[in-house]
């Protein structure tokens, strides 16, 4: 049941639970890396920081995916010592890539431990070695925010393929995020939005409020009922 005409979205997907929800996806990641690899011998899958995403991640060890033709970037990371706990790739590490089998040489993770400028230059160099990202997942902030494109940000207007944040209302302060243009220039954008917390920002996006997470364009919505409005 669509209860959102959410602007912009490709297609709205309600599901029962973050559980249902995460299997959800992670067949869907599966399925778009077979049809990627054998049309183009590779996959560029975008992965989403943030503790959503992290039973999709668990899901997707068991599923029949050829690592080895999978390139793995990561949307946004925080300004953090490198093995920090916070990190999204600390967690991506965790919930996934503990329990995969797949080349060093495909993991392209933002080095924000360089700080924001020198990092988003990093990887802004990097994603210009990519002619098109396959697949970005997202994850949607309270107040609308994705990867750390946030609200009134500065950032969050750049054109550049990596840009550096700071001032991010979310801590910690500094961090590196993809452009809002590198991630509308995907094939398919993912988004997975689950509890109550995000019925705000949902909300708002269904009124019409151009929240950053509805300037990504087409995108595929993937809700949990806890989301949902009553
Ligand atoms: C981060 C994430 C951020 C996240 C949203 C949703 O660094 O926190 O990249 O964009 O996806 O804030 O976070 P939750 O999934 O934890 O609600």
């Amino acid at each position: 049941m669509n209860t959102y005409n959410l602007p912009n979205a490709q297609a709205i997907l309600i599901h029962d639970n973050l559980d249902d929800l995460s299997l959800a996806v992670a067949q869907r990641i599966a399925a778009a890396a077979a049809q990627a690899i054998a049309a183009r011998g590779v996959f560029h899958l975008v992965l989403a920081g943030g503790e959503t995403p992290r039973r999709c991640y668990e899901k997707l060890r068991s599923l029949a995916i050829d690592w080895t033709h999978v390139q793995l970037y990561i949307g946004d990371e925080r300004c953090l010592p490198k093995g920090d706990a916070q990190r999204n790739d600390t967690m991506i590490r965790a919930t996934l890539l503990e329990h995969i089998s797949i080349p060093q040489d495909n993991i392209h993770f933002i080095p924000s431990e360089l700080g924001a400028h020198a990092a988003a230059a990093a990887y802004a160099a990097l994603l210009e070695q990519v002619a098109t990202l396959d697949m970005a997942l997202l994850g949607m902030g309270e107040d609308g925010h994705t990867a750390s494109l946030f609200p009134d940000n500065p950032a969050t207007e750049s054109t550049a393929l990596a840009v550096p944040v700071f001032n991010s209302p979310k801590p910690p302060p500094d961090r590196v995020t993809l452009g809002m243009n590198t991630l509308n220039k995907a094939r398919q954008k993912l988004f997975l939005v689950a509890g109550a917390g995000k019925r705000s920002a949902l909300e708002q996006i269904s009124c019409g409020i151009l929240l950053p997470a509805a300037r990504v364009k087409n995108a595929e919505w993937h809700i949990d009922r806890a989301a949902l409005p009553n």
